[in-house]
């Protein structure tokens, strides 16, 4: 075993507030994994920081109107303590804009350039003349070449997908300036990570224990082979590239951002009034460096860094690097850009952190995607913590301190079932503790709460409150059995409930709690206890439907309340006087001086009939052709702007007034009954 260990976070972008996904993927279950390890009293450093460069920072300044320090500081302050609040216990959390960071990636990047380790070459790029800048991939905007949606970005149609370069694009336009770029010739140095391909095989090949949708990754881009990588950008925002003549080039986001791994652990010891013991964490082979991220980062946490760090040759290479899958949120991908997310600042502006670290541990996106719902939510916190941990911890605190005066009673003549109660303490802390060493953090979950299941199963099963009438010695011993199985659960609990399980702690009075006091005599005889609180209160159905609401409305969704009543009662002769048909579209063209009306032409089996449809503000003439639709065919015909109606498309309305036909697989003619 290594003598320590470097657990690094993903360091998330200052571009935003973070949300549930962020809190799954990387940082509850490095918290949970770093306070596991500290239960265990190893040596270990927690890093994480803010990653203040690259595009998504400049793009989020110039769409606020202010400039990208304005926006760093902020988020950069916000995330700090949004982690805070969750009990995200990081010895130390950085910023890439830091002096210090400054200096040690341009270091970085100069002992790569010394080494001759980069390709330089002469690249064309967009250049905006108006606002004298190369436009990163983001800034240009343009008509897709593949499916022609014309806001296409310079690195993917958002509409059908496709990804793109800058100069695939018709008709680009600059973001900025709204101008026609034009091509200029820039330098820029590459990292040849095709010279590193086979030494990556090997090494990936020789990591042990690594995840298999983590090493499958790898896998894939390894045999894709390998390419040069630009590690250096034109734009006025990062580290400038440490070499004369380079104004107005940068490092890559990319290449600078893992270096703040290293960065923040320099800040981190020189604040511990040792600053030279971040080298034993980078630099000693007795370092196991983890790193733990989402899965959108296994690229450059598997392939490029390890591949800087080996061409550097001072730094020690991860260990691990424990990815994890998405979390979607009620069945569906999160999306901020839709509003489809439950901020972390929000979450816990209603709730306590320590739910949802545990309803995330217990459901954690480890091997494949997982599904984030506020039932879920509801379903776990009342009938987990609250029915479960929180019910065995209660009915042991009232009853000892109702009946014994908060005294841990004496075992006496123990039986085997109690016997067997007391040992399982000790072999669910092996079995946990095995698990989180694997980073098979959910079943770790699982068996905590297992351990505390059994507890309530075995309070249940003596039945106390007979035993305290008949037998109080052997309630005695029942409860002296509970008492340790409660201390034990404060110290398993601790990497998933910190708070809840320092107030546990403190009402048990539990002084020491460190791994290997998680035994069978952790409150010996005699020891007094407080009075104990209830940990969990249930929530009801109100409070989570208003959670619901909250992130419908956000993502635009309609609200029942947005929807209009019933029509008045009508009789089935009402709508059979009423002849609706399939009809298939034929063509469509706009009508001259009309912005709301489409002529349609339609087959409605029995003849072609031309109809209009006041859809020209939503669909283009080619959105329609060759759908199926209904058709009201024995409507009185009507002539609008000069052209005469024969029939009605049917089409449902939203409450936001959109428009969208209702097709039909039956074919041309078939009647509506
Ligand atoms: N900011 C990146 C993201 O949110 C993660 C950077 S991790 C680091 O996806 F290693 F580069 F720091
Ligand atoms: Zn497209």
């Amino acid at each position: 075993m290594a003598k320590r260990t470097l657990v690094t976070a993903a360091l998330p972008y200052a571009n935003g507030p973070l949300h549930l996904g962020h809190l799954a993927g990387a940082y509850l279950p490095s918290d949970m994994f770093v306070r596991f390890k500290r239960l265990k009293e190893d040596d270990i450093v927690f890093i994480c920081g803010s990653d203040e460069h690259g595009v998504p920072i400049t793009l989020a300044a110039d769409r606020a109107g202010v400039t990208p320090a304005d926006i760093v500081d902020k988020y950069h302050q916000i995330n700090k303590e949004t982690f805070e609040k969750l009990g995200i216990s990081f010895d130390y959390f950085g910023r890439t804009s830091s002096e210090t960071h400054h200096k040690t990636s341009g270091d970085f990047f100069k002992t790569l350039y010394d080494k001759d380790v980069f390709v330089e070459k002469s690249q064309r790029q967009l250049f905006d003349p108006k606002a004298d800048m190369f436009l990163p991939d983001r800034y240009v905007k343009g008509n897709c070449p593949k499916c022609g949606f014309e806001e296409a970005y310079g690195d993917q149609c958002e509409k059908c997908g496709s990804s793109l370069s800058p100069t695939e694009l018709l008709n680009p336009k600059s973001v900025i300036t709204g101008e026609t770029p034009e091509f200029r010739e820039t330098n820029h140095w590459f990292l040849p990570l095709n010279d590193f391909q086979e030494w990556l095989e090997e090494w990936i090949d020789s990591r042990q224990n690594w995840k298999s949708n983590v090493a499958g990754q790898c896998k894939s881009w390894l045999n894709e082979g390998l390419n040069e990588r630009a590690v250096t950008r034109d734009l006025n925002w990062g580290v400038p590239v440490p070499l004369p003549d380079t104004d107005g080039k940068v490092l890559y986001v990319w290449f600078d951002a893992p270096i703040g791994y290293i960065s923040a652990t320099k800040e981190w010891a020189e604040q511990q009034g040792e600053p030279e013991k971040w080298k034993t964490y980078w630099q000693d082979e007795e370092t196991r460096l983890i790193h733990f991220i989402g899965k959108d980062n296994i690229v450059f946490h598997c392939i490029m860094f390890p591949a800087m760090l080996k061409a550097h040759g001072d730094y020690v290479l991860p260990e691990n690097v424990p990815a994890n899958e998405f979390l979607n949120l009620e069945g569906r991908k999160l999306s901020t850009s839709r509003g489809w997310a439950v901020w972390l600042h929000e979450y816990l502006e209603d709730f306590e952190p320590d739910l949802l670290r545990y309803v995330l541990a217990i459901n954690l996106p480890e091997t494949r995607d997982s599904d984030f719902s506020w039932s879920d939510f509801q379903v776990r916190v009342n009938s987990e913590l609250a029915d479960i941990l929180g019910n065995f911890l209660f009915r042991t605190q009232s009853f000892l301190n109702r009946y014994f005066e908060g005294i841990v009673p004496e075992l006496v003549n123990p039986t085997d079932r109690d016997r067997e109660v007391l040992n399982a303490i000790g072999e669910y802390a092996d079995e946990i503790d095995k698990l989180y060493e694997e980073f098979r953090l959910k079943e770790a979950v699982l068996q905590s709460m297992n351990l505390a299941r059994l507890g309530n199963k075995y309070f249940t099963e003596m039945e106390p409150w007979h035993l305290r009438k008949s037998d109080m010695e052997r309630c005695g011993t029942v409860l002296h059995v509970c008492a340790q199985l409660s201390a034990a659960l404060s110290i398993v609990f601790d990497p998933i409930l910190p708070n809840k399980m320092q107030t546990l702690r403190n009402e048990l009075n539990v002084k020491e709690s460190t791994w290997k006091n998680i035994t069978s005599e952790l409150l010996p005889a005699g020891h007094k206890i407080e009075k104990g609180s209830i940990l969990f209160q249930k929530i009801e159905d109100e409070t989570i439907d208003a959670q619901v609401k909250k992130l419908k409305e956000r993502a635009g969704e309609p609200q029942p309340e947005d929807i209009p009543d019933l029509k008045e009662t009508a009789v089935i002769d009402d709508f059979a006087r009423i002849d609706i048909r399939s009809a298939e579209i034929l063509s469509a063209e706009h009508i001259p001086k009309s912005d709301k009306l489409l002529k349609v032409q339609v087959n409605i089996g029995l003849e072609e009939r031309t109809v209009l449809a006041g859809v020209a503000q939503q669909y283009e003439p080619d959105d329609l052709v060759g759908k199926n639709v209904l058709v009201v065919a024995n409507l009185k015909p009507r002539k609008m702007m000069g052209v005469k109606s024969q029939g009605m498309i049917l089409m449902a309305e939203d409450p936001d007034g959109n428009l969208y036909p209702i097709t039909t697989e039956a074919p041309p003619g078939s009647i509506i009954k």
